[in-house]
């Protein structure tokens, strides 16, 4: 949530920011900014509604800096408008801030700001201290420090003094922030995607510890003011994975490099056709010693936990529990260090993730998560890491990366079926065969299904409203599908378990409104038919999904699709490919961007 990118050294800064934006720009865009310090010694400001293109129109003129900063936002304070758009210039002090001040109100009335604000963010209370307190001290990292003695939240800060050109100072509390000094430079971005085009080196920079970089260097200070050394990580994805390399969207460039994930997710965690997560160190103690499994997540991922509970309940016959990251950390959670906790997170910086992780941390709880981003705070706060590997996601949407959650689920599963000896050798070695032949299934879907999926998407188009519905998996599989489809196409989308409509939302149903029915499981097959015919008899228009040469007469459904799968167990990993392609295609038959939804943002660094 909100871009932030710094440059300081040889080359043009402008350039620079403006192309680190756009890239950062699935973050936030509801506005962009940016702020160099000149040759000269000037401060040339920027700031616009809207995205970083109209940034880019606004910086048209002739301006040599070597020096600044940028930021693309996701409004939280204040609405969107150009006063409240980033940097903030109080006095000397420039500041750019992803995060929220929590006692802003308070350190406005302590020190008499009221009235002196030209916005209404929280930001501006973090800039207008930091210079108090530079006008009394003269040294911006006491300003800094004093600052952050009072300010109370989470916090990515980049900050400029007009008066100190060639650096940039940086600060922060949760909300994530990477830096790396390099021969083209010094770079801090709020994430490593904006970095990627210049190196493939970098570091977290560590809460509260303050930054300073400068042409090439980079001193990095702890709270008490000693100098320490970044902990360098690298990433394994160079710049193209972050592009659209020919296609429309991001999103639709990630739908289809979702084989490719699968398997890169996938090999190396089979030793000899069997799971195993020797290379993250995971004991097997760990998953046959459990007494139960809590999930944590937020959105999409939580989904995939949906999906995670459903097949552990079932092949390790063990209780598990699907939280909701936001509830989970306000809840009074019953566990305790013989339940095995499940974080999962593409980002790694989900608040309310990392937030009720360290709940169930305090409880005592055993903590695996399955993470896509390296280093990010939620893989660094785990006792052990899956790391997925769906390469950089961008579109706001998560689709590869629900994908290759599934996938170290189900790995997990069938680890966890060996560790607690449920299994022959034979019949994890199946298990695995399965898997591994989901990438084919995930490919053989992209191949043949997209234009049946295109012409079914421009049928629901204009409804109001849809209903995904299934039983046990399907109705896992349903809720993910459904969120697809309202976060980027807007329709009003409810899961429902099947068998459940008729206890009320039946009544939603009427002619032509789409329900997507999935009816992937031969235990609860004739049954999810069976509801299909009850939304069928009140004319809704039925999208069926089952497993390929499933019996299905014509009458139950307008159309049936299916997926090429012997074992419904693994359907999962075709229908996402399906619900993922329907959401887009409605979407794009909208007219809408599907990488750029309004109001949502990647990565929700705030409560
Ligand atoms: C929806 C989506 C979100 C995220 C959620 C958690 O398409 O992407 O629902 O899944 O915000 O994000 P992470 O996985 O980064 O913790």
């Amino acid at each position: 949530m909100c871009g932030i990118i710094g440059y300081t050294g040889p080359l043009q800064a402008r350039d620079i920011i403006l192309l680190g934006l756009s890239q950062l720009e699935y973050r936030g865009y509801d506005s962009a900014g940016l702020a160099l310090l000149t040759d000269e010694g000037n401060l040339y400001l920027r700031k616009t509604v809207g995205q970083v293109s109209r940034l880019k129109e606004l910086c048209r003129e002739a301006v040599s800096s070597h020096c600044g900063i940028g930021h693309t936002r996701w409004a939280k304070h204040g609405g969107v408008t150009e006063a409240n758009a980033h940097p903030h210039q109080v006095g000397r002090v420039i500041l750019l801030h992803n995060g929220i001040i929590e006692n802003y109100h308070t350190i406005q009335k302590q020190y008499g700001f009221e009235g002196l604000a030209t916005s209404e963010t929280d930001t501006e209370v973090a800039a207008q201290l930091i210079n108090y307190y530079y006008d009394r001290t003269n040294d911006p990292r006491q300003a800094i420090r004093r600052a952050l003695n009072i300010i109370e939240g989470s916090f990515a800060f980049c900050i400029l003094f007009s008066d100190i050109p060639g650096t940039i100072f940086a600060v922060r509390n949760v909300s994530p922030m990477v830096a790396a000094a390099t021969e083209q430079g010094s770079f801090i971005a709020s994430d490593v995607t904006a970095l990627i085009p210049y190196t493939k080196t970098y570091f977290v920079v560590p809460e509260y510890h303050i930054l300073m970089l400068r042409d090439r260097s980079i001193c990095l200070e702890d709270p008490e003011g000693n100098t320490v050394e970044p902990e360098l990580l690298s990433v394994s994805w160079d710049v193209e994975a972050a592009q659209k390399n020919g296609y429309p969207h991001f999103m639709l460039k990630e739908i289809f490099e979702q084989p490719e994930a699968f398997r890169k997710t996938v090999q190396p965690r089979l030793r000899d056709g069997i799971p195993c997560f020797e290379a993250e160190k995971i004991p097997d103690s760990l998953l046959s010693g459990c007494r139960q499994v809590q999930i944590i997540a937020c959105g999409t991922a939580m989904y995939a936990g949906m999906v995670g509970r459903a097949i552990l309940e079932q092949k390790v016959r063990i209780p598990v529990t699907v939280s909701i990251a936001s509830e989970f950390r306000y809840d009074t959670p019953m566990i305790d260090s013989d339940t095995l906790v499940i974080v999962i997170s593409q980002s790694g910086e989900t608040i309310d993730t990392l937030a009720a992780l360290r709940l169930a941390r305090e409880c005592g709880a055993p903590i695996i998560s399955i993470v896509n981003v390296k280093g990010s705070s939620i893989a660094r706060e785990s006792d052990y890491v899956i790391y997925t590997h769906a390469g950089p996601e961008i579109a706001v949407a998560s689709t590869k990366a629900y994908m290759v959650q599934l996938a170290v689920l189900y790995l997990l599963t069938g680890r966890m079926m060996v560790a607690r000896r449920l299994t022959s050798e034979e019949e994890i070695r199946a298990f695995t065969e399965h898997l591994v032949a989901s990438a084919d299934s995930i490919q053989e879907m992209l191949d043949v299904i997209p234009d049946q999926v295109r012409i079914q998407a421009e049928r629901i188009a204009f409804s109001e409203n849809a209903f995904f519905i299934g039983r046990g998996l399907d109705y896992a599989f349903s809720l993910e599908g459904a969120l697809k489809l309202k976060e980027i196409s807007y329709i009003h989308a409810e899961a429902y378990a099947a068998g459940e409509l008729k206890h009320g939302t039946i009544a939603l149903i009427e002619k032509d409104v789409p329900v997507i029915a999935l009816a992937t499981q031969d235990k609860v097959f004739s049954k999810t038919i069976s509801n299909v015919r009850e939304v069928r008899a009140r004319d809704a228009y039925v999208i069926l999904i089952t497993k390929k040469g499933a019996s299905v007469s014509d009458e139950v459904c307008d159309v049936h699709l299916e997926v090429p799968v012997e074992d419904g167990f693994f359907a999962a990993f075709p229908c996402a490919v399906i619900l993922q392609l329907l959401a887009y295609y409605t979407a794009y038959a909208r007219g809408y961007d599907m990488d750029k939804p309004r109001n949502l943002a990647k990565s929700v660094t705030v409560e």
